[in-house]
């Protein structure tokens, strides 16, 4: 298999304008909503990733009709019959159990493999099935597939033990065909959940509480098709902001929800960048000074996002003095940390916390992760790093960014994408 690397000369200055991209955690679940009507439903802003083709090809696997017109993807899930996501299909990517929820709500039956995904500590499911089982289902695990029945949802409470976010997605789509209430407490409140909730408010089901931590969902069985529009991926906007800030650049936004990044904006401007709302969807962000150190606690939307602790953990090398970063959503999210060291960082790990001392000169060097922000957080570093920088197996990259060399080179970056076999 060709393998892809990206190969960047620094230090860059980036200057210029970028355009942010539908939300691939949006995207992802509203790709399997689909499941829950015989209606066509289109989708506009759906960002071009490997990890939206997989579950495109999941969903085709089991029968839904998928097609682009005029970048809008409609998905017509009228023939699907089978209930079985397959493993080859699954491995590629954990936000595939997202469509356990749905086909127990379509078909009362629903057969997956447990999924891969990022190596990012253990990632249970635990808290989906026990939602499930809550609402009357009985589950099984054989053979690697979680085999779950559910032929009525029956009215109950939910209250997961921790938040998860796919979690609260999935019990909300579990629900929705029902026609008991289901109170859903500890839900997360990411804009992704928002937005799948008012989604299946235009496909007819009644939510309480949309927006907040405790939603109460009455389904019916007779769910519209929709149209909606991704909401714009905030991760993506994150590390945009954290590339102008990180080579000392001027870099305008556009196509941002400025709520959704408080939590980051919030964070540069303690560090001392510029952060200018220029329009409603428009974010300027600019920096000609020392960086200052901060102190980073990861958290459950609206905290400090656990997808952009990789990226600011490089960031965070270039300020002055020492730093701190504590990573309370995944226990093992620091593959980035060793290949930083590489680069010249002087990075201390104890247990889930990081002491970043800095400023350090960051150095070129060939580096690798296997995890998605892990690899944006080495592409930010070797923006500023003086000399080669060479990204390997850029795979977990392309899952969740829309080729980061093709926005960045207008913005100033020298940046490149070579192949190897
Ligand atoms: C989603 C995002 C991912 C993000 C994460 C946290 C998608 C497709 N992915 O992942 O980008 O990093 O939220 O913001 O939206 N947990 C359990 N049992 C469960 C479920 C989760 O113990 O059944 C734990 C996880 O191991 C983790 C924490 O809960 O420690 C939060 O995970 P969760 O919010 O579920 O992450 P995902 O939904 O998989």
């Amino acid at each position: 298999m060709a393998l892809e690397s990206l190969v960047i000369q620094g230090p860059n200055q980036l200057k210029g304008d970028v355009q942010i991209s539908g939300a691939k955690n949006a995207a992802l679940p509203m790709m399997v909503l689909t499941l829950l009507t015989d209606q066509p439903c289109y989708l506009s802003h759906v960002p071009r990733l490997k990890d939206i083709e997989s579950m495109a090809s999941i969903l085709s696997s089991i029968g839904t009709q998928i097609s682009i017109k005029d970048e809008t993807h409609v998905l017509d899930t009228k023939s699907v019959e089978k209930t079985h996501a397959p493993y080859d299909e699954v491995r590629k990517m954990r936000a595939s159990v997202m469509v356990l929820g749905p086909m127990l709500a379509r078909t009362g039956r629903a057969r997956v493999a447990l999924p891969g995904g990022c190596a990012i500590g253990v990632r249970p499911i635990d808290l989906h099935l026990k939602a499930f089982e809550k609402m009357g289902a009985t589950i099984e695990i054989q053979d690697g597939d979680v085999i779950a029945t559910l032929p009525k949802v029956k009215a109950c409470k939910v209250l997961f033990d921790r938040v998860t976010v796919t979690g609260t997605m999935n019990a909300l789509m579990a629900a929705s065909r029902g026609n008991e209430p289901v109170k859903l407490m500890n839900c997360a409140t990411e804009p992704e959940v928002t937005q799948v909730a008012q989604t299946l408010q235009t496909m007819g089901a009644t939510i309480e509480g949309v927006g907040t931590d405790t939603m109460t969902i009455c389904g019916r069985n007779d769910l519209q098709g929709f149209s909606t529009r991704v909401i714009p991926d905030r991760i993506e906007a994150g590390t945009y902001m954290v590339a102008a800030a990180i080579t000392k650049g001027d870099v305008r936004l556009s196509g941002v929800e400025p709520s959704h990044v408080d939590s980051l904006t919030s964070k540069l401007e303690q560090m001392g960048v510029s952060i200018q709302k220029e329009g409603q969807d428009i974010l300027r962000v600019s920096m000609n000074d020392e960086l200052l150190p901060v102190d980073i606690q990861t958290a459950p939307y609206p905290g400090f996002a656990t997808d952009m602790q990789a990226q600011f953990v490089a960031l965070l090398t270039q300020a002055n003095g020492k730093s701190t970063v504590t990573e309370t959503i995944f226990e093992n999210r620091f593959m980035h940390v060793a290949e930083l060291v590489r680069m010249g960082a002087d990075i201390r790990i104890k247990n889930s916390m990081l002491s970043i001392s800095g400023k350090t000169k960051l150095s070129g060097a060939p580096v690798m992760a296997t995890d998605l922000r892990a690899s944006a957080s080495l592409v930010l570093a070797g923006l500023v790093a003086e000399g080669q920088t060479t990204v390997n197996r850029i795979y977990h990259l392309d899952r969740g960014y829309e080729r980061m060399e093709e926005k960045l080179i207008p913005l100033g970056a020298t940046i490149s994408r070579v192949t190897s076999s």
